[in-house]
C-alpha cells in the first residue's frame, strides 16, 4: 500500500531499497566476501586473544544512529573477522570444523532473499517438498527403508532434543517413572544428550555411563550386566545412546551389537551421528557404521560432514508417526493448513516459523552430486590417517588409532608432568594461530568410565580434518 497523499512517516518505506540501492548494497557485499575468500590463505586460523573487547566499541550498541555499508563492513572484519576462531580457515583443525562451502552461502541469500515459508507445505509445497527429499535421501543413506521421517534442525543439539523428546513420549517415560528409568550411554557421549534430556524433563533419570573399552568405544559386556542389574532392583532400561563418531576422539561404538541389546531389553536405541554419520556416503563409514539402519532415531550434522555453514542439524526417526505423535499440534488459526495425509515440518519439530534450512544443502547437492562430498569425506579420512604416522614418528603418542577423521595425541617426555607439557604445546599453537587445535580431557584409566571426571585426567590435543 502506497499513496504518496497519505500522511504515513516518510520512514515506513526506508527498509524498501529501489533496484539501484540493491546493486550497490550487493556489489560491496560481493566484493567484501570475495576479498575474504581470496584472503583466506593469509589469515589466521585463530586470533588468540584474551581479551578482545578491552576497548568495547559503541559501535556494537543498537540506537537511532545510521552507518553507512563502508562503516559496518569496517567494523565487520575489525571485530568479527580479527577475532577467535576462523571456521572458514584449512588451519582449522580443532574441534569438529565445519568449512562452510560458498555455494551453500549462495542458498541461504536466496532463501532469505524469496523468504519461503517453509514450516508448512500449504504455504510453500515446493520449499517442503526439496526437505522432505533430504530427509528421505538422509534417512536411505542411514539405511532405513519405508515409514521414516525426519527434520532438518539449526543443529546437533536440537536434532537430540528431538529425538530424545520423541523416545520419551513414545516410551510414555513420565511422573514416576521417570525416576526408575535408565539410560545407557558412555563418558564419550557428546553433553547435548544430558542438556536434552533436561530439557524434555528428565533431569532426574538414571543415568549409567558404561564403560569404555581402548578405543573408548561402549563395552558391549558391560552394557548387558548392567541393565540386568538394573532389571534385578526394578528399574526400567528405557534409552540407549550409541555414538557414530564421539567428539574426543570420533570412536563408534559396536552399533549392531548395540541394537541387539536395544531389540532385547526393548530400549530406544539412539545413535548420535552428528559428526560421524555422513562417512556413510563412502566405503569404510558403511563398514564402521553398521547396524545405524536399527536406531530408533539419528541424528546427522551436515555443518559438519557436509562441510556446510553452522546452522544445519538432521534428526531422523525411523517410525514418522512416533515423531508426529510427539510434535503435532492444531490451532484454530492453522486450520487451513491442515492437509490430510500430508506432514509439514511443523508436525515434526518445536518449530512452526523457520528458516528455510533445506536450500543450503539441496542446492550444492544439486549442484555437484554427493560423489564430491564423498570424495571430500574420503580425503578426510586418508589425512587422519598420514597425520596419526608422522605423530607417532615426531614422538608424539597416538591415544587409539582414529575410527574416523579424528586424531587425538599427546606428548609424555619422562623429565615433564604430562598435563603442563601437553598446555604449553596447545598455548604455543594458539599463539602462533596459523593452524587451530583443541584439547579434551580423556581418562587414561579406562576401566573405570563412571568415575571418568573424578580419576586424575590427561590433556589430549585432537585434530579433525
Ligand atoms: C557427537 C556430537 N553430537 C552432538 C553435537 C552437537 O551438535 P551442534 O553443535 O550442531 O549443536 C556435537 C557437536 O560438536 C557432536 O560432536
Amino acid at each position: 500500500m502506497t499513496d504518496n497523499n497519505s500522511n504515513f512517516p516518510k520512514a515506513s518505506f526506508e527498509l524498501e531499497e529501489t533496484a539501484s540501492e540493491r546493486k550497490v548494497l550487493f556489489e560491496k557485499i560481493n566484493d567484501f566476501s570475495e576479498q575474504f575468500l581470496e584472503s583466506l590463505p593469509n589469515r589466521k586460523a585463530f586470533q588468540y586473544n584474551t581479551h578482545p573487547f578491552a576497548n568495547a566499541d559503541s559501535f556494537f550498541e543498537i540506537d537511532n544512529n545510521k552507518a553507512t555499508m563502508d562503516n559496518i563492513l569496517e567494523f565487520f572484519e575489525e571485530r568479527v573477522l580479527n577475532t577467535g576462531l576462523n571456521p572458514t580457515s584449512g588451519g582449522h583443525l580443532g574441534y569438529i570444523p565445519g568449512g562452510g562451502i560458498y555455494s551453500s552461502a549462495l542458498a541461504d541469500y536466496l532463501a532469505a532473499v524469496t523468504n519461503r515459508y517453509a514450516g508448512e507445505f500449504y504455504a510453500s509445497p515446493g520449499a517442503v517438498r526439496m526437505e522432505d527429499a533430504l530427509i528421505d535421501w538422509a534417512g536411505k543413506l542411514m539405511g532405513y527403508d519405508q515409514g521414516f521421517g525426519g527434520n532438518l534442525t539449526s543443529g546437533g543439539s536440537i536434532a537430540n532434543l528431538i529425538a530424545l523428546h520423541t523416545a520419551k513420549h513414545h516410551k510414555g517415560i513420565q511422573g514416576a517413572e521417570i525416576l526408575r528409568s535408565v539410560v545407557y550411554c558412555t563418558a564419550q557421549s557428546h553433553h547435548s544428550v544430558y542438556k536434552a534430556l533436561k530439557i524434555v524433563g528428565l533431569e532426574d533419570i538414571i543415568v549409567r555411563k558404561i564403560q569404555l573399552d581402548t578405543h573408548f568405544r561402549i563395552c558391549v559386556d558391560s552394557l548387558k550386566g548392567q541393565i540386568h542389574a538394573d532389571r534385578r532392583e526394578g528399574l526400567r532400561p528405557f534409552l540407549l545412546i550409541g555414538n557414530a563418531g564421539s567428539t574426543d576422539v570420533g570412536a563408534v561404538d559396536p552399533l549392531v551389537d548395540l541394537a541387539k541389546v536395544a531389540r532385547k531389553y526393548k530400549l530406544w536405541f539412539h545413535v548420535d551421528g552428528a559428526y560421524g554419520g555422513f562417512f556413510m556416503l563412502i566405503e569404510r563409514g558403511k563398514e564402521k557404521l553398521k547396524g545405524i539402519e536399527q536406531a530408533d532415531s539419528v541424528i546427522l550434522d551436515p555443518h559438519k560432514g557436509m562441510f556446510l555453514p553452522y546452522g544445519s542439524g538432521i534428526v531422523l526417526i525411523k517410525d514418522i508417526k512416533q515423531l508426529a505423535a510427539a510434535h503435532t499440534y492444531t490451532a484454530n488459526y492453522m486450520r487451513d493448513a491442515h492437509i490430510d495425509g500430508q506432514y509439514s515440518p511443523s508436525n515434526l519439530s518445536p518449530e512452526l516459523s523457520k528458516h528455510f534450512r533445506g536450500l543450503r544443502m539441496w542446492l550444492p547437492l544439486k549442484l555437484y552430486g554427493e560423489q564430491a562430498f564423498s570424495d571430500y569425506l574420503n580425503e578426510k579420512l586418508q589425512l587422519a590417517t598420514y597425520l596419526s604416522h608422522q605423530i607417532l614418528e615426531l614422538g608424539y603418542q597416538v591415544v587409539c588409532d582414529p575410527d574416523l577423521s579424528i586424531v587425538a595425541f599427546r606428548l609424555e617426555l619422562d623429565e615433564y608432568d604430562s598435563d603442563e607439557l601437553n598446555k604449553k604445546v596447545l598455548d604455543y599453537i594458539q599463539k602462533d594461530g596459523r593452524i587451530f587445535i583443541s584439547s579434551t580431557v580423556l581418562d587414561n584409566k579406562l576401566t573405570h568410565g563412571l568415575q571418568y571426571f573424578l580419576l586424575e585426567h590427561i590433556k589430549n590435543i585432537s585434530i579433525c580434518f
